[in-house]
């Protein structure tokens, strides 16, 4: 049996723009979802699939999140001297328990293909995860990456997290097209409605092989220079076995400002201290 899954790569040294002018000093996956930033809960989702490497890829704007995770000695100890156990906790396990983290930088913004190969001398040539941290997914379980390393730990199957989606929505996203069997047999970037091949999109989860950084490399970059992820998955389908992970619960697109509005809402609904008062305050607004 192959390698199980150590290692998650984080990409995050993308520019943010749709978060203007919010994104100007602080990187997008610091914007919180209530009181955890998305870099935060994406971390926390890895940790519970076994994942004890996580690497992030950033860029010179990005240094809140690797300090997010790092200790804070002044604040640690000013919480300590009063007492504020439980804040103290909050802020010493923003990486939990057992984890490690290495940081690689991304020099230009070069494309998330580009990106992932950045982590190649980290990664090496075993299988591992990626996750964009912008797309949250919220199953209650917190499972979406768990069960995609559970279905390669039991098959050896590589995947890629899919949702269906409207088709007049298909150029917004990489979309697969699955054999009899269920296998992916084809991805293409941004398909036009009338020509995608499914309306199968890929979200921000995948299990990749070693492989995709020789794939990656091989990649002519498309337009800006940019190489995409999807071209070097898809030159990888005929020789690997790849599968379409149809998760449970609800992704948002935290990267767009309605996604990232629909989370805060969902999370606060049912947050411990605030979501009755906002459930009564929701009510009252919407009379
Ligand atoms: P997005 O397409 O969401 O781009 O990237 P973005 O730059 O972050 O945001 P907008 O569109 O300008 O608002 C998807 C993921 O790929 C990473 C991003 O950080 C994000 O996690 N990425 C993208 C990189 O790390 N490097 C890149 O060159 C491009």
């Amino acid at each position: 049996m192959q390698a199980s899954i150590h290692a998650v790569v984080l990409p995050v040294a993308g520019l943010g723009t749709r978060f203007l002018p919010a994104t100007k000093a602080i990187p997008k996956e610091m914007l919180p979802v209530l009181d955890k930033p998305l870099i935060q809960l994406a971390v926390e989702e890895a940790h519970k699939a076994g994942i004890k490497h996580v690497v992030l890829v950033t860029s010179a704007s990005k240094r809140a999140i690797e300090d997010h995770f790092d200790v804070n000695f002044e604040l640690e100890s000013t919480l300590e001297q009063r007492h504020k156990f439980a804040m103290l906790e909050a802020v010493r396990s923003t990486l939990p328990a057992g984890m490690t983290l290495s940081v690689v930088r991304q020099p230009k913004a070069l494309g998330l293909g580009h990106a992932v190969l950045c982590a190649q001398p980290i990664i090496g040539n075993q299988p591992f995860a990626v996750m964009l941290p912008d797309d949250l997914i919220d199953d209650v379980d917190g499972g979406c990456l768990a069960d995609m390393v559970t279905l390669y730990n039991q098959q050896q199957a590589f995947s890629l997290a899919v949702e269906d989606v409207p088709r007049d929505k298909t150029d917004k996203y990489g979309v697969v097209s699955l054999d009899a069997a269920g296998k992916i047999v084809a991805m293409v970037e941004k398909p036009k409605p009338d020509v995608a091949p499914s309306t199968l999109a890929v979200v921000g989860r995948y299990i990749l092989p070693g492989d995709i950084f020789d794939a990656l490399t091989a990649v002519k970059p498309g337009a800006g220079g940019e190489i995409q992820l999807t071209d070097g998955i898809a030159s990888l389908l005929a020789s690997h076995h790849f599968r379409p992970h149809r998760f449970k619960g609800v992704r948002y697109d935290c990267g767009s400002k309605l996604g990232y509005l629909q989370a805060n809402v969902a999370l606060g609904l049912r947050d411990a201290e605030v979501g009755q008062g906002f459930q009564a305050w929701l009510s009252d607004i919407n009379k």
